[in-house]
This record gives structure tokens, C-alpha cells and sequence, in this order.
């Protein structure tokens, strides 16, 4: 190696000597002086500027220390999401009680609407019944009245009529139902305006007052104010002169 080479690699090695950090043994290190990032990170943090509360906010007593008045504001916080939390509570147990009552009202109209209805079936179904015994009281006396025919004629005096008589009925009064008029006058058995003679079926004179003598009677004369029939019955009217004594 010549000359030049070993001022060349003695300058080396007094390169590499001020680039490589001393070492350990060879002491204490000298005090490096913080960077101005350094100081600025070793800085406590400045405390954010305070926000303004909202209008919907509670007033919140801030004490200018930021982690007492941060952790104040969650307390806050969380008190008004409980409140929340509590009002939505309240507004749905009262939504569903106000829907229990709807259905109870519900049910209690449907049962009286049912109960109307059944009532009012009640009340036909009696009204039916009730009909259903007059028509069959009506049908049972029709069944018990007995009705006779009774024919009355008379040439002369241009009558000839045919009406129901009822058994036990007076045949005058059978007569002027049925709108057929006969000669009368006392209406009592006193005269004999209103007799005939019964010339077929059984008549009965039902008054004891009357004036008709019972040889009369065996002739077949009637007063017909006083006489009821047992059967069909025909009769010769006007015969106030065969019987006046
Ligand atoms: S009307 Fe006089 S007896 Fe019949």
C-alpha cells in the first residue's frame, strides 16, 4: 500500500468514528434538547373552547374544568335518555290500555247488540206463540159453536131466505145478523107478530113468558122471538093469524 492509499483509509476511519454514537461505556450521553414539536406534544392540551348548548339542552352549571363539566354533560346525557326512555314507556303502556279498553268496549257492544237481537227474537217468537194459541182458541170455539141452517119462505110475502142459526141462538136474532127481515113487534113472547110454523126439523121455545098455547106448539107453530132450532129447520113465516085466539 502506498502512501496515498493509507491517508485515503485513515480518513475513512475518522469518518466512521463521527457518524457511529458513542458508546455506552464510554459515558453519559449528551442531552439532546427537545425539538419544538417535542415541547409541543409535551404540552398538556389545551382545553376545547366550550360548546354552546342547544335550546332543547338543560342549562348546565359548567364549572370551567372540562373533564368535570364533560363528565356533568354525560350524566346529563344519560338522565335524559332514562327520561326518555321512560316517557316512551308510559306512552306505550297507555296506548295499549287505551286499546284494551276499545276492545272491551267492543265486546260489551257486541254483546248487547246480541242481546237486543235475542230479545227481540224472544219477543217474536212469543208474539207467535201467543197468535198461534188464539188461532187455535178461535178454531177450538168455531169447533164448538153449532150452526143450523134455517130456510124461511113465505109466497105471498115474497120472502124465501136461508141463514145460519147457532145452536141455542134466537132465530129473530139469527134472522137480523143475516139481514133478513121477519115480522116482530114485543120481541118477548107477549103477541104473535113474529110466528111460523116449523114445517121440518126441531125448534125449541126458550122462553117461558111466552103467550103460544101447546096445542099450537103440537101444530108446529113458533113465536120466533122466543124459539131457538136443534137442526136445519124450515119455516112457513106470517102466521100471526093461524095463532091469535
Ligand atoms: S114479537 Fe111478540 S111474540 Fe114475538
Amino acid at each position: 500500500m502506498g502512501l496515498r492509499d493509507r491517508l485515503k483509509s485513515a480518513a475513512k476511519r475518522a469518518v466512521g468514528k463521527d457518524a457511529n454514537p458513542r458508546p455506552a461505556s464510554s459515558g453519559p450521553p449528551p442531552a439532546v434538547r427537545p425539538s419544538a414539536a417535542a415541547k409541543a406534544a409535551a404540552k398538556p392540551a389545551a382545553a376545547p373552547p366550550a360548546r354552546e348548548a342547544r335550546e332543547d339542552e338543560p342549562a348546565i352549571a359548567r364549572t370551567g374544568d372540562h373533564k368535570a363539566d364533560l363528565k356533568l354533560e354525560n350524566r346529563v346525557k344519560a338522565a335524559q335518555k332514562r327520561e326518555a326512555r321512560r316517557q316512551r314507556r308510559e306512552e306505550k303502556e297507555a296506548a295499549e290500555e287505551a286499546e284494551r279498553l276499545q276492545l272491551r268496549q267492543q265486546e260489551a257492544a257486541r254483546r248487547a247488540e246480541a242481546a237486543k237481537a235475542k230479545q227481540a227474537a224472544l219477543r217474536d217468537e212469543a208474539a207467535a206463540v201467543l197468535q198461534a194459541a188464539a188461532a187455535a182458541a178461535a178454531e177450538a170455539g168455531r169447533a164448538a159453536v153449532v150452526e143450523h141452517t134455517v130456510h124461511v119462505y113465505h109466497p105471498d110475502e115474497k120472502i124465501d131466505a136461508s141463514f145460519p142459526c147457532e145452536e141455542g141462538e134466537v132465530l129473530l136474532d139469527a134472522a137480523a145478523r143475516a139481514g133478513v127481515e121477519l115480522p116482530q113487534s114485543c120481541l118477548n113472547g107477549g103477541c104473535f107478530a113474529c110466528a111460523g110454523r116449523v114445517e121440518s126439523g126441531e125448534a125449541v121455545m126458550s122462553d117461558d113468558q111466552y103467550v103460544m098455547e101447546q096445542d099450537k106448539i103440537d101444530e108446529g107453530f113458533y113465536l120466533l122471538c122466543c124459539s131457538t132450532v136443534k137442526s136445519d129447520v124450515r119455516i112457513l113465516t106470517h102466521q100471526e093469524d093461524q095463532c091469535s085466539i
